[in-house]
């Protein structure tokens, strides 16, 4: 039944003919092309919906459309003064104020956002901080850590306007992001964004159990009841190869279950037609039938001698080991007089929860397939997604939508086979967007570990013996497990120059969702058992935990664990000088606060902890070439082709610095052509924290290359110092060089040149490979696994309720060796996004197979648990980066989660190593402590 309902959007009347119950964010976006309105979770807890109605800011997922009948509706696309904002200066002060602080990333959060602070400065002009965290409490950002988001409401508020462009080198300037306009008006288009004409959508239906076998019946008369179900595909219809995976040698996960299905929300069904139909066909009326069958629901079952096998490539459930092994650390172990310590360390499934679920369609054209998805890794997915439909590698095109986040979980397959498999079939366009208990059911965790590990140190405090083992439970199929199994026994001394070390990994199958990447691809487990033991050994040893660290730190002339020298750039000892006041005055306040506590009767109880962090940039021992093109045209326009996907961590603006100094002209003189396989050579995944510094030297080399040639055209010779000015304006380049006439190249004259992109003209083109260089690592684990490493040390402190067992983190103080900030607004965006991801895994993340469906019941960071964070740029130069720059994105949440928990024992004496660190189990901590001790 629909009924018509006026309202009013924007200040402009609105009449819709719909179901009254239908959701105001629908209607908005559907029936009103309003797309900036986000849906994230359609339940109300993510608030990337929110809008205004009649002034007070809801969550227009919530809200029935004939609720807001009559009612002055307000949204993102209504905040600006014009109708299409071009640049900074069409938009709202709010606006302008995000894109000045970096507090859009992604940007799948910011329309949410926006409104929320818009309805928030209306009543409250200028809001304290507490009063910001009420105002945007419920909101969820899954990237920035709210940090910037609170600096641009504030700035808004006073009204400080926009700072003028960079006119130096644009690298190390502040830049705001080059696709931040179009994140702070909702005209970024996501994954969901999009509707073409004539479209069918596609659901799939997902197994209740995690292990079962199960049948399909009869499909004739649900095709009866429901005659726009154009198709319901099964395994049989997977045209190629109906396995994928990450590696050659882990192609293991079906697009449909054929048969069998190995965890709980596996697909095994497809389910195509119009959107009205395939809503109204419910799990039950499908002639499915199930036998359920015992699962392996954690590694000690899939371990277990009885235990079912899950895939012939795994024998026993192993899916892979890792393998360090330097000196002999069973003779340290054999030596009197050393100082040891020992821990163990559990920690459970972690959901990225990006705001934005999976979501994307597909259509076809001729005999190619094209593809708008979320995700990180265009090349890969058009690879995996021609083998699933049995098509060559170039009849696919990844038009890649824009990312509401991505921390390693859309680097696997989401929607792309049964999008694609059903416009082939069908030949018309076929959308899927997952529902977030979809998302939560379907896509990849970060793993979970159990970790023994040992070390031990002489009197003198130098660490000379290192045994781990970890356990990873990497799910029903391979996805990352072994990228996770190889790169943790590479980093599980931390960042310190042990000479005798025994590291060594299992991924572990499971009948769990498969377990991926997740930012920082387990070494964030690793580092919670290393740096407990290196408090530990800190405390038998009487040597302050801080210095302990500096005393073993890897620094330039060390050798690692796998005998890699390491050259240059190793900034740890760097980043703890930069940390020692700090330190040191963190914690004589805690002793005061704690002294005054005691005093008063207060069960808070105040503590500072220290985690440091090494994280080796690009993929661990394996060639990772990134490939980039800039063209100039006839009519002098500078266009930076780069597949290097951006995720809301700003490789776009990165690319586009580096390209602009490479090439000698202002950034505002590029034009960007982001990640379609069609137009942007590859340029290989946004993960393993590899963008800056692989794809930034890919940017370096092509903007150098075209800079070159043009030069070569004009006859002059570069300096070093690059003296030689380009100007490019009306079809003409004009070089500069000091003491010379200046010379001007008719661009229109010359004969267009070849790109990747077939449409593009350039008439001249940079382009730039770049690839790390690395050894394979032998059977002992010995080789150079990465070209560079990042370094950092975080402090935190924390205020823990001895009586309730909560824990808030007051507190952080990060010290990063980025290399060269490239960005420093972005980079310190990525330190606040990486702690904020960094405290949910310390203290509140859980993801439970089968019980977690939901960001309800899954509870991440939100405003107000965010503390104060102070950022410490250490630039070390690496001699091989991109103005040596290296990269941040995962190494800003590995050394969280220990401070936090390093200060939790500070504060009370418990050590926690079974993770998250909820109240229950604080204060069973701290009850064990009190009774030993009694
Ligand atoms: Fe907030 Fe990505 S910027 S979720």
């Amino acid at each position: 039944m629909t009924a018509w309902i006026n309202l009013s959007v924007n200040g402009g009347p609105v009449e819709v003919e719909v179901d009254p119950m239908r959701r105001l964010a629908d209607v908005l976006r559907d029936d009103l092309g309003l797309t900036g309105t986000k849906i994230g979770c359609n339940a109300g807890d993510c608030g990337a919906c929110t809008v205004r109605i009649d002034g007070r800011q809801a969550c227009a997922c919530l809200v029935p459309v004939a609720q807001a009948a009559g009612a002055d509706v307000r949204t993102v696309e209504g905040l600006a003064p014009v109708a299409e904002p071009t640049g900074f200066a069409d938009l709202a002060a709010l606006q302008r104020a995000f894109l000045e602080a970096g507090a859009a990333q992604c940007g799948i959060c910011t329309p949410g956002m926006l409104m929320a602070a818009d309805d928030l400065l209306e009543r409250d002009p200028v809001p304290t901080e507490a009063e910001i965290h009420d105002g945007l409490g419920g909101v969820l950002c899954r990237c920035t850590g709210y940090r910037k988001i609170i600096e641009a409401v504030q700035a808004s508020a006073a009204d400080v306007g926009s700072s003028p462009p960079p006119t130096g080198p644009a690298v190390g300037s502040r830049l705001p992001k080059v696709d931040g306009l179009e994140r702070v008006t909702g005209a970024a288009a996501f994954g969901a964004d999009q509707r073409p004409d004539g479209m069918l959508v596609v659901r799939a239906v997902r197994s209740p159990h995690a292990r079962a076998r199960f049948t399909i019946g009869d499909l004739g008369p649900l095709r009866e009841r429901h005659p726009g179900l154009v198709l319901v595909l099964t395994a049989a219809d997977i045209r190629g190869q109906n396995r994928y995976g990450i590696y050659a040698t882990g192609k293991d996960q079906p697009a449909l279950a054929d048969g069998q299905v190995r965890h709980r929300g596996e697909a095994i069904l497809g389910l195509v037609g119009d959107e009205a139909t395939i809503d109204a066909i419910s799990d039950g009326e499908l002639p499915i039938t199930w036998e359920p069958l015992a699962a392996l629901a954690d590694m000690d079952h899939a371990l277990a001698a009885d235990a079912h096998q899950l895939h012939d490539h795994a024998p026993a459930n192993i899916l892979i080991r890792g393998r360090v092994a330097r000196g002999d650390v069973d003779a340290v172990r054999a030596q009197p007089g050393l100082v040891t310590a020992e821990v163990d360390v559990e920690t459970t499934f972690v959901e990225h929860a990006y705001i934005e679920p999976e979501a994307g369609h597909a259509r076809r054209v001729g005999d190619r397939i094209e593809l708008f998805v979320s995700t990180q890794t265009p090349y890969m997915d058009r690879d995996e997604t021609a083998l699933v439909l049995g098509l060559r590698p170039d009849q696919v095109r990844i038009i890649p939508s824009a990312v509401g986040g991505g921390f390693g979980g859309k680097l696997d397959l989401s929607v792309h086979p049964l999008i694609a498999t059903a416009a082939w079939l069908t030949g018309r366009p076929v959308r899927a967007v997952w529902t977030r208990p979809e998302s939560m059911a379907a896509s990849p965790k970060r793993h979970p570990a159990r970790i023994h590990a040992w070390a031990a140190a002489t009197p003198d405090g130098d660490v000379v013996g290192f045994r781990f083992h970890g356990d990873f439970d990497t799910g029903a199929y391979a996805s990352w497990g072994p990228t996770v199994a190889n790169r943790v026994p590479v980093h599980a001394t931390g960042p310190y120059e042990v000479p005798n070390v025994l590291a060594t990994t299992r991924a572990i199958h499971t009948n769990n969702p498969p377990a991926g990447a997740f930012r920082g691809f387990g070494v964030p487990q690793a580092a919670i058992a290393h740096e407990a033991l290196m408090d530990d050994l800190a405390a038998r040893l009487g040597i302050d935990a801080l210095e302990l660290r500096h005393r073993n730190a890897i620094r330039a002339g060390s050798r690692t664990a796998t005998g890699q020298l390491i050259r240059a750039s190793a900034g740890l000892p760097a980043c703890l000088d930069a940390l020692r006041l700090q330190w040191a005055r963190l914690r004589a306040d805690a002793a005061t606060f704690n002294a005054v506590a005691a005093t008063r009767g207060s069960a808070l109880r105040r503590g500072v902890g220290i985690g440091a962090m090494w994280y080796g940039i690009g993929n661990t021992s394996m060639t990772n070439p990134s490939t980039i093109e800039v063209g100039l045209d006839r009519d002098a326009v500078v266009t930076l082709y780069s597949g290097a996907v951006d995720i809301g961590q700003g490789a776009s603006t990165v690319m586009v610095q580096i390209a602009a100094d490479a090439l000698g002209v202002a950034p505002a003189a590029i034009q960007l052509v982001s990640g379609d396989t069609d137009r942007t050579a590859d340029a290989g995944k946004s993960s393993a924290s590899r963008q800056t510094f692989v794809s930034g030297n890919a940017a370096r080399l092509a903007g150098e290359d075209l800079r070159r040639q043009l030069l070569r055209l004009a006859e002059v010779e570069d300096t070093a110092a690059g003296d030689a000015t380009i100007e490019l304006a009306d079809g003409r380049a004009i070089i500069t060089e000091p003491n010379r006439p200046a010379v001007a190249i008719d661009l229109a004259e010359l004969p267009a040149v070849g790109a990747t992109d077939p449409g593009a003209t350039p008439v001249l083109l940079g382009r730039g490979t770049y690839d790390p260089t690395t050894t394979p690592l032998d059977a002992d684990g010995q080789g150079d696994p990465y070209e560079t490493y990042a370094f950092g040390a975080q402090l935190a402190l924390v205020e823990v309720d001895t009586e309730l067992g909560t824990v808030k983190v007051v507190r952080m103080v990060a010290a990063h060796d980025v290399g060269r900030a490239i960005n420093p607004t972005q980079v310190e965006g990525q330190i606040h996004g990486g702690i904020a991801q960094g405290l949910g895994l310390a203290l509140m993340e859980a993801y439970v197979p089968g019980r977690t469906e939901n960001l309800h019941d899954y509870l991440i960071p939100t405003v107000g648990d965010m503390p104060e964070i102070e950022c410490l740029l250490i630039e070390d130069a690496e001699p091989a980066g991109p103005y040596g720059a290296k990269g941040v994105g995962e190494p800003a949440l590995v050394p969280t989660a220990p401070a936090i928990l390093g200060a939790i024992h500070h504060a009370t004496g418990a050590r926690i190593t079974t993770l998250p660190a909820t109240p229950d189990r604080v204060l069973a901590a701290i009850h064990a402590v009190a009774t030993a001790g009694s």
